[in-house]
């Protein structure tokens, strides 16, 4: 990493510190991450992170030891110290639980730009796949706060927790098209979508880029909207009580294999944190 500044957040410089890490949960078992995000090992984990600013490296400005803060180090975020540039740093507005803003960088960013390719607007349907998962919860509701009806697609154990966030379920798996169809005619995912005329402009995939490729239907995610003001943005929707980001669990450092095994099992509500140095 270069070394024009270093920001660290951890304990040692804070009063009441609380710094955690967090990690994306994937919908992919760890079997296939090599295979998604290949590593030459020795190799670090975990992207997102908060924290407060312990040091601040020369001709930086902007922060100050002890700022509450946000950010995304790729594969250096589950370490006790974490080393970032200042322009890629955000504040964490008071009030927001630590685990909830170590949540946003990644999954936030991505949701805030596949809503954003779409353009919801009030009296259309948005169909979110996997909606209770880290990505689709967040995009579930930005795409309700610009005014849509939002369908989610879930397992049965989510039905209740989306519609308590005004999304209504359906389930996954054999039968979606006629699910979605019988909900709301004309509303589905890539293929699903095109079957049922949905125009390319108003489709988003942050998995399928062959899909987007062969409709012409957009695949905008996390490069997109991976800003600082986007982390910060989504952290004052929560802030005000508009947007909310479960946390499934949350592990200590020491217990990142658990984590992953938790993962692993493709069924997590929001995101699985990960707490480091707790006090
Ligand atoms: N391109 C990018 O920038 C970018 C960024 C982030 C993520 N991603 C990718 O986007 C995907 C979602 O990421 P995520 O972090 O939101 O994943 P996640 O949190 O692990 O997703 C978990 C959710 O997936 C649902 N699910 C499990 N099997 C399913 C199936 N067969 N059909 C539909 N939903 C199913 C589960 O629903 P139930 O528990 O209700 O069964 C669970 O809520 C992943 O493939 C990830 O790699 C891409």
């Amino acid at each position: 990493m270069a070394d024009r500044t270093f920001w660290r957040s951890s304990t040692s410089t804070s009063p009441t510190p609380v710094p955690v890490r967090s990690w994306s949960g994937s919908s992919r078992p760890p079997r296939t991450r090599a295979d998604v995000w290949p590593a030459t090992f020795p190799e670090g984990q975990g992207n997102d992170f908060s924290g407060r600013v312990a040091e601040v490296g020369p001709g930086e400005a902007g922060f100050s030891p002890g700022d509450e803060v946000m950010g995304f180090t790729p594969r250096a975020a589950q370490a006790d110290y974490v080393r970032s540039a200042s322009d890629r740093l955000a504040r964490k507005p008071p009030g927001v639980p630590w685990e909830v803003a170590a949540a946003i960088p990644a999954a936030g960013a991505t949701a805030y730009a596949a809503v954003r390719a779409v353009r919801p607007r009030p009296g259309e349907t948005v169909v979110v796949s996997a909606a209770a998962g880290g990505v689709g919860v967040v995009a579930a509701q930005l795409a309700r706060l610009a005014g849509a009806r939002v369908i989610g697609t879930a397992g049965d154990a989510n039905a209740a927790f989306l519609r308590s966030l005004g999304v209504e379920p359906v389930r996954y798996g054999d039968g979606l098209l006629e699910r979605i169809q019988s909900l709301a005619p004309g509303a589905g995912n890539v293929d699903l979508a095109i079957k049922l005329g949905v125009a390319p402009d108003r489709i988003n995939t942050i998995i399928d880029g062959a899909a987007a490729s062969r409709y012409g239907a957009h695949s905008d995610a996390q490069e997109q909207a991976d800003s600082p003001p986007v982390w910060e943005e989504l952290a004052q929707l929560v802030a005000a009580g508009e947007l909310t980001i479960p946390i499934q669990s949350v592990y200590p450092l020491e217990r990142v294999r658990d984590a992953y095994d938790e993962l692993a099992a493709r069924h997590t509500r929001g995101k699985i944190v990960l707490r480091v140095n707790p006090d």
